[in-house]
């Protein structure tokens, strides 16, 4: 095992050799699937020809490709390289011109209260209106345009008309903070930012204005900012500081906008969006992914995996933009099939613990898409609060971001789905850009806790050290064999980097940074990261980037950051600082570690943003490490954790576990 080896990985894999309990599809299900079991036949028969249909299927071209796949870069794929398209074109109009212009797109429910409902016609109004207000403001194909918006129809505007006219978007979380903003930004050299006044979060108006601002602003030591214009919906009436020559209100700009607008037709391979994500390093990684090959996957998978039937089905993705589920689950994939959903602006316990099942029962939603991390916040909050909505509509439910454990997975099914509905836990990552591994609901026989099986078309295996695949039974790391269509194309402006993070652990394999066991039956099971990245309620987070938003502060000499294991959001943050010289008696009495941590707690939000808040923060007199210098995780998370720690003996100073165990142990 590396050093790094996660060990909640491993106690996880002790708990689930005891999982035996599976679920096969009813018959009913099976006989009015769109997965048939031949989709894996087709599939291992001619992989490209499988890819190829699934283009031509679910994807309207401009001009035809006559490529599938072009190899020969590798580790870039070319995929359908000498089609066009649009994303936006395929995602709405394509649509209206079938004539389902009066068929729901989105049902939007504001956290407020407040409601919208968008037509494919309306939204179609709309995109052009939008892609017609950005080239207005000197958006060109190619340029690229941030979006930083809350979850509200305007942010699938926003990136649907960034589509139409090929400029590649990169959305930010909107719980980032000014900074993390700001190196996005930059990294991207975006010529416009899309953003709001605010969202309502908790209850109450939540300003985004006022951190576009300051992640503008001039700062020493940065280079001036790229941007032209910032556009600024107007979501909660909130005051705002305004920059006039920079700054222009959306309603404004749309209104006066024409309601046509010609899509740019761009090349299969031209850049959709980057989306940042966090990778071993202190520095985010811009996850470059491109037009044709990520909307056929896009489709594919939302069709199959959700068994998606767009003239009935209400389908509801959690899931907020900013995040990889919201482009392929949000966007992409239910617009390009054609789907009407639910978005929802708010917190799942706002204004009650309810309000999420009181969506699914307003709507009749009949797919539901969400994170382990919510369904076990369900679980705490009690059965009898989804008792007390009719869920009868449900059909499908799926689950992602995180390996779910088989208690969650049954309460999932029993509470929520009423015992009847299959399960689909899937799992991808930002770099894949859409669903690989998964079972098929009315084809898999499905185990709680696992995710199985790739799916047709995907070629995914669990291999030792050496890259050989194990045996059933053994663990490893989790790898992708062969290229797949919505695959990253590379990191933004860093391709050295793209090679070395997934290429070069196993040369000419993709490697997911996952662990992973087959089970007696090959069947695969998902243990967590085996590297530096921490999942935190689904949400990826870097321990270096952590670290150096703490050893940023004055008073931090050196830190180090292990997630340890959370019953509620998988990993928790636990970071291990100590203090400076002159700050070091600083945290002797417990109200001034408590000091200390609410204030590195409150600099973590605003170097990064909240949700990389340490859980803990632990005032330390050293941290163990190795003769090389390398800090030894694996022991702080047996700390973290409660645990007895493990080996110690390649420490350079065996002692170090010991003064920090006993400085722990004094009342703080
Ligand atoms: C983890 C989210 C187990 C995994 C789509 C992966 C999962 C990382 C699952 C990617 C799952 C995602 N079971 N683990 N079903 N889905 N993961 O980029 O560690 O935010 O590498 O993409 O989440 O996180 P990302």
């Amino acid at each position: 095992m590396p050093e790094n080896e996660s060990t909640t990985a491993q106690t996880g894999l002790e708990n689930l050799l005891h999982e035996t309990r599976s679920f096969p599809p009813s018959p009913e299900f099976a006989a009015q699937a769109n997965a048939k079991p031949e989709l894996y036949e087709e599939a291992r028969a001619d992989r490209l020809a499988f890819w190829a249909r699934q283009a031509n299927d679910l994807v309207t071209w401009r001009t035809p490709f006559t490529e599938t796949l072009d190899w020969s870069q590798a580790p870039v794929a070319r995929w359908f390289a000498d089609g066009t398209l649009n994303a936006a074109y395929n995602a709405v109009d394509r649509h209206v011109e079938a004539g389902l212009g009066d068929r729901v797109a989105i049902h939007f429910e504001g956290e407020p209260g407040d409601t919208r409902t968008v037509t494919y016609a309306e939204l179609q109004r709309d995109v052009a209106r939008a892609a017609n207000a950005l080239a207005a403001l000197g958006v060109e194909t190619g340029d690229r345009v941030v979006i930083y918006l809350p979850m509200i129809v305007e942010a699938v505007v926003a990136m649907l008309a960034c589509a139409r006219i090929g400029a590649p978007h990169s959305v930010v979380f909107g719980g980032f903070s000014a900074d993390a903003l700001r190196s996005r930004i930059a990294d991207a050299e975006a010529k416009v930012v899309i953003t709001a006044d605010g969202g309502y979060r908790r209850g109450a108006p939540s300003a985004l204005k006022p951190a576009v601002d300051e992640a503008l602003a001039p700062k020493e030591g940065a280079e001036p900012t790229t941007v032209e214009h910032v556009l600024v919906v107007r979501r909660t009436g909130q005051d705002t500081a305004w920059t006039e020559s920079r700054d222009v209100w959306w309603h404004d700009a749309l209104e006066s906008a024409d309601t046509t607008h010609t899509p740019v037709w761009v090349e299969a391979e031209h850049p959709l969006f980057i989306l940042y994500t966090s990778g071993t390093t202190g520095k985010p990684k811009g996850i470059l992914h491109t037009t044709g090959g990520y909307l056929t996957q896009a489709a594919y998978t939302h069709r199959n995996v959700f068994d998606l039937k767009a003239e009935t089905d209400v389908y509801w993705c959690t899931a907020d933009i900013g995040w990889v589920t919201g482009h392929s689950y949000v966007v992409y994939g239910p617009l390009l099939n054609g789907a009407t959903q639910v978005i929802y602006e708010g917190t799942p316990d706002s204004p009650h613990q309810g309000r999420w099942w009181e969506i699914v029962e307003k709507y009749k939603v009949s797919i539901l898409y969400t994170a382990p991390t919510a369904i076990r916040a369900c679980m705490k909050w009690g059965e009898e609060i989804p008792a007390k909505f009719d869920l009868s509509s449900l059909r499908v439910l799926g689950s992602v971001g995180e390996p779910i454990n088989p208690e969650a997975w049954m309460w999932y099914r029993r509470v929520i789905g009423g015992d009847r509905t299959p399960i689909v836990d899937t799992w991808w990552q930002t770099e894949t850009g859409a669903i690989m591994i998964s079972p098929l609901p009315g084809v898999t026989a499905a185990k709680p806790g696992s995710a199985q099986v790739p799916l047709p078309g995907i070629v995914a295996d669990v291999v030792d050290d050496e890259a050989h695949a194990v045996p059933n039974g053994g663990g490893g790391y989790l790898v992708l064999s062969e290229p797949w269509p919505s695959m990253l194309r590379g990191i933004w402006g860093d391709l050295q980097r793209f090679t070395d993070t997934y290429w070069s652990r196993f040369p000419g394999i993709y490697f997911a940074g996952d662990g992973a066991k087959k089970d007696e039956d090959g069947d695969i099971w998902l243990l967590g990261r085996v590297d530096d990245v921490m999942n935190v309620s689904g949400h990826r987070l870097s321990t270096t980037e952590i670290e150096s938003a703490l050893v940023s502060h004055e008073i931090v000499a050196e830190a180090a950051v292990v997630g340890a294991s959370d019953d509620l959001t998988g990993q928790a943050v636990v970071a291990f600082v100590i203090l400076r010289g002159e700050h070091a008696d600083r945290a002797a009495d417990a109200d001034g570690a408590a000091a200390v941590q609410t204030e590195l707690r409150n600099h973590v939000a605003k170097e990064i943003g909240p949700i990389a808040k340490p859980k803990r923060i632990l005032v330390v007199p050293e941290l163990p490490k190795t003769r090389s210098g390398k800090i030894m995780r694996r022991l702080l998370r047996d700390v973290a954790e409660n645990r007895t720690v493990g080996d110690a003996t390649t420490l350079a100073d065996s002692s170090v576990m010991e003064l920090i165990s006993a400085g722990l142990q004094k009342p703080s």
